[in-house]
């Protein structure tokens, strides 16, 4: 069995920051108590890591007071700052620089009088933090079918959450142009986001099957499911090394791997010695059974 891991796998830049601001505010704290402003990222694994070390998250900023506080790489509305400040947090801002490049649109198009038009998932942390940015008077279409709910506006501004697929962009700003008298679009996918989803597709074409790897609620790593299963019908989601689907895949002969922007590396590299293990036990299996034939 061959395994192909694709060029593009794992934690991308954002992700980096927000763990090595984490990781130093454990190495540097000062009997404050450490917060993240709602999970660090999504992966059970890294967060039991954290909890461990006495890094917990809140939900509410009033919860911390008194504390330190980290916003997370998915970043968080713009009232967020002042009320921590109110309650004497220190804020440690982990917010990703491509992330904060959609909120800064959508505060300069907002009080330039623009509709913002936010593409992506409105329960999304990231997506609920722009809209914060715009006193939440955004309208967030999921897809195509969203626009028909949007009125005509003169003037509107449309951003992406940093993870979504080029091919949703591209169907969504199309049907948008029918809504405005004024379209300002920036799409706002990140880097990392095109190149794991480019590198996916690429891996997903040449491969028996794919292993995808990452949170069950991670946004990107959803993502990295549809753009795979679009290329390739025997595509599986995992979370964890302990899930890699031994009895499925033990019959192909070329395997794709690939792992979401919050996906640690020891994560990926387990996964794929148990799959070189599965193989070493296949071919001890092949060998018993030729004796025992013999
Ligand atoms: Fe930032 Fe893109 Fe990662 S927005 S957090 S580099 S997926």
């Amino acid at each position: 069995m061959k395994i192909v891991v694709a060029d593009n796998a794992g934690f991308c830049f954002g992700v980096k920051q927000a763990m090595n601001k984490t990781l130093n505010a454990i190495g540097n704290n000062n009997d404050k108590k450490i917060y993240t402003y709602g999970p660090l990222i999504h992966n059970n694994q890294v967060i039991e890591r954290l909890e461990s070390q006495g890094v917990s998250s809140v939900e509410n900023i009033q919860d911390a007071k008194d504390s330190t506080v980290i916003i997370r790489s998915h970043g968080v509305p713009l009232k967020i700052y002042d009320l921590a400040h109110g309650y004497n947090i220190d804020v440690i801002d982990a917010t990703c620089p491509f992330v904060r490049k959609v909120q800064k649109i959508a505060k300069e198009y907002y009080d330039r009088g623009y509709t913002i038009v936010i593409i992506g998932n409105p329960k999304h942390p990231e997506v609920m933090g722009i809209n914060g940015w715009c006193n939440h008077s955004a309208s967030i279409v999921q897809g195509p079918e969203d626009v028909n709910d949007i009125s005509k506006f003169d003037k509107i501004c449309v951003v992406a959450q940093t993870t979504i697929t080029m091919d949703l962009w591209t169907d969504v700003i199309g049907k948008l142009q029918e809504r405005a008298n004024i379209l300002e679009t920036f799409n706002t996918i990140c880097t990392a986001t095109k190149e794991r989803q480019t590198s996916c597709a690429d891996v997903s074409k040449q491969v028996d099957a794919m292993i995808i790897i990452g949170g069950y609620h991670s946004s990107n790593t959803q993502k990295l499911l549809q753009i795979s299963k679009k290329y390739c019908k025997n595509t599986y989601h995992i979370e964890t090394a302990e899930e890699v689907p031994i009895a499925d895949i033990s019959g192909f002969k070329k395997i794709g791997v690939t792992a979401g922007a919050s996906t640690p590396d020891w994560i990926i590299k387990e996964a794929i010695k148990r799959m070189d293990n599965m193989e070493q036990e296949q071919n001890e299996m092949m060998n018993m059974m030729e004796e025992i034939e013999n």
